[in-house]
């Protein structure tokens, strides 16, 4: 993961970088570092953990130069301190390097057999040496760059610095993204275009193979091959960017909140409500030609496409086969030729999901993606983009980017249904009426936060939860239980209720919450059983369902959180709420840094 930027400037730039770095900080927030060269000599100051660690030490010891690069850390390889902090450096380069060089090892020992000493574990300190290896035989910094390139294997973008070349950057790009930013008389380099939003809104994206070196006058860049090529420039819209917390303790409060307008806002850009109907879309094949339905994804992006399966099955009867991208990009899957792919990713820069949806087009996949970050690679390199409108997503675990996904994959699903004949014109109209109704009873379940705060401190004394949901409460049970691990660092599971029974019912005991994610629905009085079976052991039952539900099967262990009624087939938009909350209070009880999660970073860009 990590961020990266670089700034040849006219003024010392040091806090430029780190302004730029703020922005890059949902990619890793182990350490920071910068580097510039003061009258041509390179002076660097580093950190551990977050960006404001390295803030403070700027502004006790200032770093000057007009020429600079900074890092942003999700440590791979090393431990998380100062020494292992980026930029890495020699006495003639210093370097930033976002990704993971999968061949460091051999290129140590062969470095290591020619005397040289490293300081840091990290695998980016092969790429310093390397690089000042040529340059010590004489080669200029970018002959030393071009012939280090193609002896590094994985997925890397660097940022390097030289001694005495006050007026040059070289950045490259192998699978992992890096965009190029033009100023007045500056030039910029950043793992995204957002990092670059506040000094420019010029930026082009280099493509993978390229390397560019950047002076004051502009931009050369270069594909593997050595050629010189032109990188399209792309004007991004200004403002997009801007991230505050309004009047909310933390942004993942505000993104919850903001739920009902951006699934409204999603929902709005797949429907046509005035004609109660889907809106066509343009897609590169149509859902009738399928005999299946590919879906990957990662994380919590994973549990929607689980969720997406339960929906083009029942309303499409599509076959669908889901897997996370960590795993379907080697598992060489045979993929009939002209079948569509869909990915699904908040960021649109997740490494796995990226892989596999290159193997998927390689397999004669049309690709499809749903993404919220508009630009983002696995954007650019789809043949259509259905996209969440969820807006920037700040807080590292995913809430409104993840209900929107759901809302536009039942929209697929609604509109694939059709298409194949599986649904006729009244259901359509049935499931949009339902669909209109998200927004509404998304802000009633926002409303019951007073009444899950208590249960929220219940939680926060276990050591372990666990959730249990049927049919698509179950993906709605594994992300709740995500969302809790995450946020707390509590140990959670969710199961398929039906699959307690099978193993995980020898964990219950008083001291383990049982939450239950039940919808009055087709599958409610089995899921019950299930409960009841917990119940019957000892177990602490925190019932998720709704008044009917409550009616019913409410029970006097825990709980019972009464949720708003909703029609059953959006029930997992609407109770994805309540498990977000629940989380969410759970980790603001405990003291949890709610926005900024350990160990954890917002685009995972490594595999
Ligand atoms: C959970 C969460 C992660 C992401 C996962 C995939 O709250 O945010 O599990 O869902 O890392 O990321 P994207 O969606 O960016 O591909």
């Amino acid at each position: 993961m990590c961020g990266i930027v670089g700034i040849v400037g006219t003024n010392p730039v040091a806090m430029q970088v780190v302004d730029a770095l703020k922005r890059l900080e949902y990619r890793g927030y182990d350490s920071a570092g910068v580097a510039t060269l003061e009258n041509g000599h390179l002076t660097r100051l580093r950190a551990e953990g977050k960006l404001r660690n390295l803030e403070l030490k700027l502004s006790q010891a200032p770093l000057t130069g007009a020429i600079g690069i900074g890092h942003t850390r999700w440590a791979t390889h090393g431990r998380p301190n100062e020494t292992n902090a980026h930029p890495h450096a020699t006495d003639k380069l210093a370097v930033v390097h976002n990704g993971i060089i999968e061949n460091f090892r051999p290129l140590k020992a062969e470095l290591t057999a020619k005397g040289v000493v490293f300081e840091t574990e990290t695998d980016t300190e092969v790429v310093a040496q390397l690089v000042t290896d040529e340059l010590r035989q004489g080669k200029t910094p970018m002959e030393a760059v071009a012939a280090t390139l193609p002896r590094l294997r994985g997925a890397f973008a660097l940022a390097f610095l030289f001694e005495g070349e006050e007026n040059q950057l070289i950045g490259a790009r192998h699978g992992a993204p890096l965009a190029v930013g033009y100023g007045e008389g500056e030039m910029y380099l950043g793992s995204d275009a957002p990092a670059l939003s506040p000094f420019t809104d010029e930026v082009s994206y280099l493509e993978d193979g390229d390397w560019a070196v950047l002076t004051r006058d502009g931009v050369e860049i270069r594909d593997a091959g050595g050629h010189p090529v032109d990188r399209p420039r792309q004007t991004i819209p200004q403002g997009q960017f801007t991230a505050n917390k309004g009047n909310h303790r933390h942004f993942m409060a505000k993104e919850i909140y903001e739920q009902p307008e951006v699934v409204a806002r999603t929902i709005a850009h797949y429907v046509d409500f005035a004609e109660g109907r889907m809106r066509p879309l343009d897609l590169p094949v149509s859902f009738a030609a399928l005999t299946r339905l590919s879906i990957t994804a990662c994380g919590g992006s994973y549990y929607a496409a689980l969720v997406a399966k339960y929906w083009f099955e029942k309303l499409a009867r599509l076959p669908v086969e889901i897997d996370v991208a960590s795993e379907f990009r080697y598992r060489e899957a045979p993929l009939e030729a002209g079948q569509l792919a869909l990915f699904v990713s908040q960021s649109g820069e997740t490494a796995d999901t990226l892989a596999s949806l290159h193997y998927a087009k390689a397999q004669g996949q049309h690709v499809v993606s749903v993404v919220n970050v508009p630009g983002s690679t696995m954007a650019r390199d789809s043949a259509v983009v259905t996209p969440t409108l969820a807006g920037p997503e700040i807080s590292v675990a995913s809430t409104k980017a993840t209900t929107c996904q759901y809302a536009v994959l039942l929209c697929l699903a609604i509109l694939a249904g059709r298409q194949r004949g599986t649904l006729s014109l009244d259901d359509e109209r049935r499931l949009v009426a339902a669909l209109a109704t998200v927004p509404g009873t998304m802000s009633d379940a926002l409303k019951l936060e007073d009444m899950i705060e208590p249960y929220a401190r219940e939680i926060a004394r276990a050591h372990d939860v666990l959730y249990m949901g049927r049919g698509t409460s179950y993906p709605v049970a594994l992300e709740g239980a995500l969302k809790l691990k995450e946020l707390s660092y509590i140990h959670a599971e969710g199961y398929a209720a039906g699959e307690f029974k099978h193993g995980p019912i020898a964990l219950i005991d008083e001291t383990v919450p049982v939450i239950v994610i039940a919808p009055h629905d087709a599958v409610f009085e089995k899921t019950v059983s299930n409960m009841q079976e917990v119940a019957a052991r000892g177990g602490r039952i925190l019932l998720i369902t709704d008044a009917l539900g409550s009616q019913e099967a409410a029970m006097d262990t825990m709980g019972t959180i009464v949720m708003p009624d909703c029609d059953p087939v959006v029930a997992p938009i609407v109770y994805a709420v309540a498990v977000q909350l629940l989380a969410y209070h759970t980790a603001v009880f405990m003291g949890k840094d709610v926005d900024q999660p350990r160990n954890l970073a917002k685009s995972v860009t490594v595999e």
